[in-house]
């Protein structure tokens, strides 16, 4: 097909633009969308926890593409309807799946704001990229970091895992890795961890080229901390094999159990070696911030870099995630890529280099920091920190339930903010598989899954700052009513009605 250039030419230019002819109506839909908004966050105990989604609702997200326009209200109301009741529930204090941070009115507010500046801080010489330059120093001081550090948001730590994979790579052998690729040197070195490490660091050897079979998993011990002797017998075989060790991930905060690495002894370990060491603390490094935790992250402070999420224990809504890198100029080697068309200036908007963009493989980039910033800023450390510290005694607690109750068993050592159990039956896999999907579909509260020993553990991950003793006593009681229904032969499901969800619209 042939494309005709200016066969009819522009005569006029329209007046027409996206902003309203209106203010006043989208200032008053605005309004009551933030009232909604505030409202569902106060009155979120009304709610279900999650609710599933109606196959009616489902097909509403099937339809085509929007050729003519709709009335704003009208797509609220479907928002309203179709979206709220159905998301995922981690607003809630019952929520206590995988590990999900609870998000807070101020977060949502700052998420506005920032919405509203619209602001992209790849680059230039705008206040949002010092308020990110402000939050890299404040996580700097956190972490104990010398001056020369350097940080960025990401999305998450997966990502901030990554990217810490590609520093070490690029430290390792030097910036022409990133013309000529990884070559005969790269297929030679190999990357430690536990077996008790996300899956995302293995997803990130892949990532990087040099796939996941040159990533060690070390055992690890009883409380699923890596077993540091058996970490350095593999170096050795594998120096002595003509592979060359460059990365160590030690984890504070396992996904699994909450488990926090010997992080000094996995510093001193790399220091010996010279390898690089950097820590997933996705959620656990911000235990830093609890003067009862902050003593079991000691090394911590050693590190070459650090991936977490702000969007974790630190409550920002999604998503927030954070690398931190002790040496700033290797971590600019690993990511900065001129361009005539991104020249920086000494003055004017194209001034304010080295820009986020140098750091990180993205160049548009939004304005993540807004939310972190007014996070601490309203909140301050010492809040959050004591917020973190009672996330932990909630877990104590439910530990402490569970070893009260004979119907159940503990499955791990409760270590931080995490419980794994589960309800004593014969062929208690499916058993509590079940029980699990009963309590999220009843809507009381929302465990999640995972595997020990071959066992499924419910697996209870308190993150939110809004959950309570009362969240955590409706869990046992939903494990235990499901639990009896799901293990006495031809039993009778409980009959708890999901509550319906809250109309929203206006
Ligand atoms: C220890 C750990 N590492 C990495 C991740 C991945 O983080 P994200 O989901 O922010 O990419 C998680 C997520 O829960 C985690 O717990």
């Amino acid at each position: 097909m042939t494309v005709a250039l200016h066969e009819e030419p522009l005569l006029s230019v329209s007046s027409e633009t996206l902003d309203p002819q209106e203010w006043d109506e989208i200032r008053a839909q605005g309004h009551r969308m933030l009232d909604d908004m505030i409202d569902y966050a106060a009155n979120i105990r009304e709610r279900p926890v999650w609710s599933p989604i109606p196959d009616d609702v489902r097909a509403r997200f099937r339809e085509g593409l929007p050729v003519k326009p709709s009335a704003l209200g009208e797509v609220y109301r479907e928002f309203s309807d179709s979206i709220v009741p159905y998301a995922t529930g981690n607003v809630h204090p019952g929520f206590m799946g995988w590990v999900h941070g609870g998000g807070t009115a101020v977060g949502m507010l700052a998420e506005m704001l920032a919405a509203g500046l619209n602001a992209n801080l790849g680059g230039r010489d705008h206040i949002p990229i010092e308020v990110e330059r402000q939050i890299v120093e404040w996580t700097r001081a956190m972490f104990g970091f010398p001056s020369e550090a350097s940080g960025i948001f990401v999305t998450g730590t997966s990502i901030a895992n990554l990217m810490a994979v590609l520093v070490a790579r690029t430290a390792a052998l030097g910036r022409s890795v990133r013309q000529h690729g990884l070559g005969q040197d790269g297929a030679l070195l190999t990357a430690y961890t536990s077996t008790a490490t996300h899956g995302c660091v293995s997803k990130a050897m892949d990532l990087a080229g040099f796939g996941r079979d040159a990533l060690r998993c070390i055992e690890t011990d009883r409380l699923h901390r890596i077993d540091v002797a058996a970490l350095r017998t593999r170096i050795v075989i594998d120096r002595e094999a003509g592979l060359k060790p460059f990365l160590v991930v030690g984890s504070a905060g396992t996904v699994d159990i909450g488990a926090i690495d010997d992080l000094c002894a996995l510093s001193a370990l790399c220091r010996e070696e010279n390898l690089w060491f950097h820590v997933d603390g996705a959620y656990g490094a911000l235990g830093v911030l609890s003067p009862q935790l902050a003593p079991r992250l000691a090394g911590l402070e050693h590190a070459d870099s650090i991936a977490l999420d702000f969007h974790k224990w630190g409550q920002v809504p999604y998503d927030a995630g954070f690398l931190i890198v002790r040496d700033g100029r290797q971590h600019r080697e690993t990511f900065a890529a001129p361009a005539v068309y991104l020249r920086r200036e000494t003055r004017g908007l194209a001034a304010g280099s080295p820009w986020p963009c140098d750091l990180g493989p993205d160049l548009s980039r939004g304005f993540r920091a807004l939310k972190t910033w007014f996070t601490l800023k309203t909140y301050g450390t010492e809040k959050l920190g004591a917020m973190i510290t009672r996330t932990c005694a909630l877990a104590g607690y439910l530990e402490a339930r569970i070893l009260a109750e004979p119907r159940l068993e503990l499955l791990a050592p409760v270590q931080l903010n995490i419980v794994c159990f589960r309800y004593r039956a014969e062929n208690a896999n499916q058993v509590n598989g079940d029980i699990v999907a009963d309590i999220q579909e009843s809507g009381i509260s929302a465990p999640s899954t995972t595997v020990l020993d071959g066992r499924l553990a419910i697996r209870a991950a308190i993150v939110n700052h809004r959950t309570d003793i009362c969240d955590v006593d409706a869990l046992i009681a939903a494990v235990l009513e499901f639990g009896a229904q799901r293990s006495s032969p031809g039993g009778v499901l409980p009959n708890v009605e999901p509550s319906p969800p809250l109309a929203r619209g206006k």
